[in-house]
């Protein structure tokens, strides 16, 4: 429609408010609250970083709409008080029409601004939708997965000793731990402020945006201290095989009280091993510590073969 065409429509709905029928008006601001936790971030889309974000049941005004990563059906995005952009579908539901009610924030707002660079996981890692240990698990990436970094956090789960995670332009973190180089923090955004979500309520069935596409996970989730866990040697000494059995061939040999870090769980006919980082297999009994507990939930190293997993 051109202005002109606009302009006559203007004209109908000012005469239609006169006498009486239902008119839309667009307003300066909209009051509304979050749902649950959400974030507000810098651009509308999944993946752009948070300038803030607001708890459950915060509320705050938006001042026009915009269009960015479709979340479930529909892939209009609000613009906040503060000038940061959150979707509309993590607020209290709004009777009228987002898009009629207020203005559209103008096209320079739907572009998605990111920093990349690229990645390569050492180490079997779970991506997460947060980077804090009780955080959602979205997928299990195996060794060798190329990933796209797209901004950092230190405020993440210690892991060993490095607090650093990275989102990846799956919309999910990673520890630095499990990466084989630490990335130029130079090249990357700061992630901002990163509240605790849940799959279960951050999920995007039907997700249009291909960044927002995950394969599914092997098995479900559980929730648990999952990650690079370090334990000692509790034996004269431990040897690392080739393969989780007794007769596999012995490639290392860790000794009494050796700190070992270990990624991943197998059990073989009753007996439980674990894959260290250096890739061999060592029967839990030779550590002081109990892997396959509870305590540790440590994921079954068959999680992460899922080859589709490393298109992420
Ligand atoms: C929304 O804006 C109005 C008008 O400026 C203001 O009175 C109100 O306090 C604002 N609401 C919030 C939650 O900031
Ligand atoms: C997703 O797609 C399925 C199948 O087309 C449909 O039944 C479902 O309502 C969709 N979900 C959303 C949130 O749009
Ligand atoms: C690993 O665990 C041992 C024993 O719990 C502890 O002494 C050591 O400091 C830990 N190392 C790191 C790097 O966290
Ligand atoms: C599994 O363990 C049982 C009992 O210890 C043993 O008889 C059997 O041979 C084992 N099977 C394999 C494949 O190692």
């Amino acid at each position: 429609m051109g202005p002109r065409g606009r302009s006559a429509l203007r004209g109908l709905l000012a005469l239609g408010c006169m006498v009486g029928l239902v008119c839309a008006e667009v307003k300066d601001f909209i009051s509304t609250a979050a749902d649950f936790n959400t974030e507000c971030k810098t651009c509308p889309h999944s993946v752009c970083t948070n300038q803030l974000y607001y708890s459950y049941d915060e509320t705050f005004n938006v001042t026009c709409w915009t269009r960015g990563t479709r979340i479930m059906e529909d892939n209009i995005w609000l613009k906040s008080q503060a000038g940061c952009y959150v979707t509309q579908w993590d607020l209290y539901e709004y009777t009228g029409s987002w898009t009629s009610d207020l203005a559209y924030c103008g096209k320079a707002s739907e572009d998605e601004s990111i920093t990349t660079e690229d990645a390569t996981l050492q180490y079997k890692t779970e991506c997460r939708i947060c980077p804090d240990i009780d955080c959602d698990i979205m997928a299990y990436l195996p060794e060798d997965t190329d990933l796209s970094l797209t901004c950092w956090t230190d405020k993440g789960q210690i892991i060993i000793d490095d607090p650093y995670h990275f989102k990846t332009t799956n919309n999910c973190y990673v520890a630095e731990k499990g990466l084989y180089e630490k990335p130029d923090l130079t090249n990357l955004d700061n992630c901002g402020p990163i509240p605790f979500l849940e799959e279960l309520w951050h999920w995007n069935e039907n997700g249009t945006s291909d960044i927002d596409k995950r394969s599914p996970l092997p098995v479900p989730a559980e929730q648990g201290v999952q990650y690079l866990i370090n334990v000692t040697v509790g034996e004269d000494y431990a040897p690392c095989r080739k393969c989780p059995q007794d007769n596999c061939k012995t490639e290392k040999k860790y000794v009494f009280d050796q700190e070992v870090w270990l990624q991943c769980l197998v059990e073989n006919n009753g007996t439980w091993w674990s894959e260290t980082t250096d890739f061999c297999y060592v029967k839990n009994s030779d550590f002081w510590q109990c892997p396959e507990c509870d305590y540790y939930k440590n994921p079954l190293c068959e999680w992460f073969a899922n080859p589709d997993d490393t298109e992420n």
